[in-house]
């Protein structure tokens, strides 16, 4: 995670060495939304998808589930939250979550946020299909990713927005409608139970207070001034996104497994 060329890095990590825990678009009052339709107990054996820098998983680890793994493949990413998240019946794998070694029907819950946005049409629904054979019958799989509206947007502009944000964000993002979320879910064998949407204001100031708390939001504008590469990243990020924000959102959708 120690990233050194800010000119190549991939948009979240520039953001996370600048400080910023936060890295999903609904921002943290969509995460808390998602977590509270989890409604997890403690007989729940829990599954999350690209922790990343653990921010979810101190969170719903506060309703002491019976277990909880979380399977991110980026190896630093492992060994920090090995560090910083400790319990009994916790624990971090480094893996790929369209094929974890879990066991067959063996979750009440799955969950991960701003991790399927990340990856082409096919490979986001292997890792659903994941989602689906580690979850028992009836279980919950809830994602928060990155939306598209509206519904009927056309092809041409999902392709400018597409092209903009991988170069703005150094990762071949492909956000999808809120109809084309809902249809690979049902296509994997899932029903959808519940949707939740916020803007997409991951780089407003107003957004980073909220999320961040003040002093970490002074924090993290102190890295940014200070970081020149930084800084222009992240400065080509917030003007890509203000570019598209009529036509981006953050979704928040709870499927059950039937
Ligand atoms: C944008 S971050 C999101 C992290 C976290 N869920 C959050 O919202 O803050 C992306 C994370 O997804 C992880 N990731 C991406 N694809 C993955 C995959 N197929 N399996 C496991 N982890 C993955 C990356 O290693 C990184 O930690």
């Amino acid at each position: 995670m120690n990233t050194t060329d800010y000119s190549k890095a991939q948009g979240h990590w520039v953001l996370a060495q600048m400080g910023k825990k936060v890295l999903r678009p609904g921002g943290k009052e969509l995460t808390h939304q998602l977590v509270r339709s989890l409604e997890i107990t403690t007989k729940d054996h829990i599954a999350e998808f690209a922790p990343g820098l653990g921010f979810t998983a101190s969170i719903a680890l506060k309703s002491t589930p019976f277990s909880y793994v979380g399977i991110d493949s980026n190896e630093a990413a492992i060994r920090y939250l090995k560090q910083k998240i400790t319990g009994e019946n916790v624990e971090f794998l480094e893996g790929n979550a369209a094929a974890t070694s879990l066991i067959s029907a063996s979750k009440d819950k799955v969950y991960g946020e701003a991790m399927l946005t990340m990856h082409a049409d096919h490979r986001k629904s292997e890792i659903i299909k994941e989602a689906h054979r580690i979850l028992k019958k009836g279980g919950l799989y809830a994602i928060h990713e990155l939306g598209l509206t509206p519904d009927h947007l056309g092809e041409d502009i999902k392709a400018i927005i597409q092209k903009d944000l991988a170069l703005a964000i150094k990762v071949n993002a492909r956000p999808l409608t809120e109809a084309e979320w809902t249809t690979l879910l049902e296509n994997e064998g899932f029903k959808i139970r519940k949707i939740e949407r916020n803007a997409m204001h991951l780089l407003e100031p107003s957004r980073v207070i909220d999320d961040e708390g003040i002093l970490n939001a002074l924090k993290i504008g102190w890295n940014v001034l200070t970081n020149t590469e930084a800084r222009k990243r992240i400065i080509n990020m917030r003007k890509t996104f203000k570019k598209h924000q009529q036509h981006m959102n953050a979704i928040v959708i709870i499927a059950e497994k039937i």
